[in-house]
């Protein structure tokens, strides 16, 4: 799926406008859309079976922040036991008992027991993560799925000479996790602040989703979807043309263009700008290497264009413990005066008002899109073990669409 892309990189000189409250406050919702269009649309009303015994649930990492928190949200409404991975490096803990607040009201209204919700304060990081994994896994025997080497361990001594043991060794013991899917959103965000601490945020983007991904693979959790973000296309965002996920690829790939002719694209990407942005990068190649490596991983990376709004309740929403850098957040601090202008970057763009042009998204839609993802992929309907797909409108918005009476663009945009 292609989205509309952003209109360019901001001019170095801010142009700073006073905030006006005057505004309609209808104008200012964002009002989320509720049909998938990236997967199929019963596939969302599709979760996995938690009634069968032992309880699956899905992992979400970061779950506490802006996204994570509406995802988790929604995925309790499909009916999923969740538990969340959350080290409040940029989220409080009080977002648990909102995400409780909301999902036990959703469920009284419908009179049914609400799923599982399980919270870990801790840094992905940390070696309590194999703890955790462990405590939601068990030994089962297995048979092994094929014999592709001479079973010298079936071999037996007897008083005829050597025979095979045919009970033996064709069984195995195998960890089974009841953690049936990983979304991860832990990763630090801030463009500005990446290129102040690069290390930082390869340690924690990076290098942290290594080595979670080789505990994954020990306990054989394999459904996994990625919070990758737009700023992967690089300089091919400030083309103007419409971004489609195969102009950005980790593997050589044939894909048709709008006008049918047979294009290939290498591998890689031009321009990217901030440590943050190659963060991304690499943490895509990673696991399309991955996949390749080992097919039976089912991998979606999600490229998330400016997700904004919170859930219709007011309740959740975006609440960084960090200095804020998303638009949303900025414009908050603007309002309640503990910012006093609201620097807008980019001024002499081609679009009708010189500000740029950006592609938002409502954050309960792409937090819906996980949900279709991990359903997609659980349910053997994604056929290759690594897939990107663009969470977009595909709808240039000017502050228009926003509903405020400014153009907004920020420095930071991740
Ligand atoms: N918000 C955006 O504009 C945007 C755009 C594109 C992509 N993304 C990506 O989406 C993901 C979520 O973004 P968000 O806006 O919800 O950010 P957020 O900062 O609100 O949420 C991230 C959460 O992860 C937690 N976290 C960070 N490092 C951790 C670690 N090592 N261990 C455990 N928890 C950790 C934080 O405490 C926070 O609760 C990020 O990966 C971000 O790069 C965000």
């Amino acid at each position: 799926m292609e989205s509309a892309t952003n209109s360019g990189t901001a001019s170095p000189t801010p142009s700073v406008f006073s905030l006006s409250t005057t505004g309609s406050s209808e104008a200012a919702s964002t009002p989320d859309t509720h049909r998938s269009m990236l997967f199929d649309d019963d596939v969302a009303g599709d979760p996995l079976d938690i009634a069968a015994g032992n309880s699956p649930f899905i992992m979400v990492v970061g779950g506490l922040g802006y996204i994570g928190s509406h995802t988790v949200l929604e995925l309790l409404k499909e009916g999923y036991n969740v538990l969340i991975i959350d080290d409040l490096s940029n989220s409080y803990e009080n977002v648990l008992d909102r995400i409780k607040a909301l999902a036990s009201e959703h469920f009284a209204a419908q009179g049914k027991a609400m799923p599982s919700l399980h919270f870990q304060h801790l840094d992905y990081r940390s070696p309590a993560m194999r703890s955790v994994l462990a405590g939601y896994s068990s030994y089962s025997v297995v048979h092994k799925p094929s014999m592709n080497r001479f079973p010298y361990s079936a071999l037996q001594r007897t008083d005829s000479g050597i025979e095979m043991n045919d009970e033996a060794d064709d069984r195995m013991v195998t960890r089974v996790s009841r953690i049936t899917g990983v979304i991860h959103f832990a990763a630090y965000k801030s463009v500005e602040e990446s290129i102040r601490m690069p290390l930082r945020y390869y340690s924690n983007n990076v290098c942290g989703l290594v080595d979670f991904l080789g505990l994954l693979e020990e306990y054989g959790i394999k459904n996994f979807v990625f919070s990758s973000s737009a700023t992967v296309y690089g300089e091919m965002a400030n083309c103007g043309v419409p971004l489609r996920e195969e102009l950005c690829v980790h593997h050589p790939e044939t894909f048709q263009d709008h006008d049918g002719t047979e294009r290939r694209m290498s591998p890689g990407v031009i321009g990217l700008t901030s440590p943050y942005g190659r963060s991304k990068f690499m943490c895509e190649s990673i696991l399309a290497d991955l996949a390749v490596s080992d097919p039976s991983w089912s991998i979606t990376a999600l490229r998330y264009f400016n997700p904004v709004g919170c859930h219709e309740s007011g309740i959740l929403g975006e609440d960084p413990r960090q200095k804020p850098s998303n638009l949303i957040p900025v414009i908050a601090t603007v309002l309640t005066g503990t910012k006093p202008v609201l620097d807008i970057f980019g001024t002499d763009w081609n679009t009708p008002d010189g500000t740029a042009v950006r592609d938002f998204i409502h954050v309960v839609d792409l937090a819906r899109g996980h949900i279709a993802a991990l359903a997609a992929s659980a349910a053997g309907r994604v056929k290759a073990p690594f897939r990107a797909y663009n969470l977009g409108e595909s709808m240039p918005g000017h502050a228009e669409g926003l509903g405020w009476p400014y153009s907004p663009t920020v420095a930071d945009d991740t």
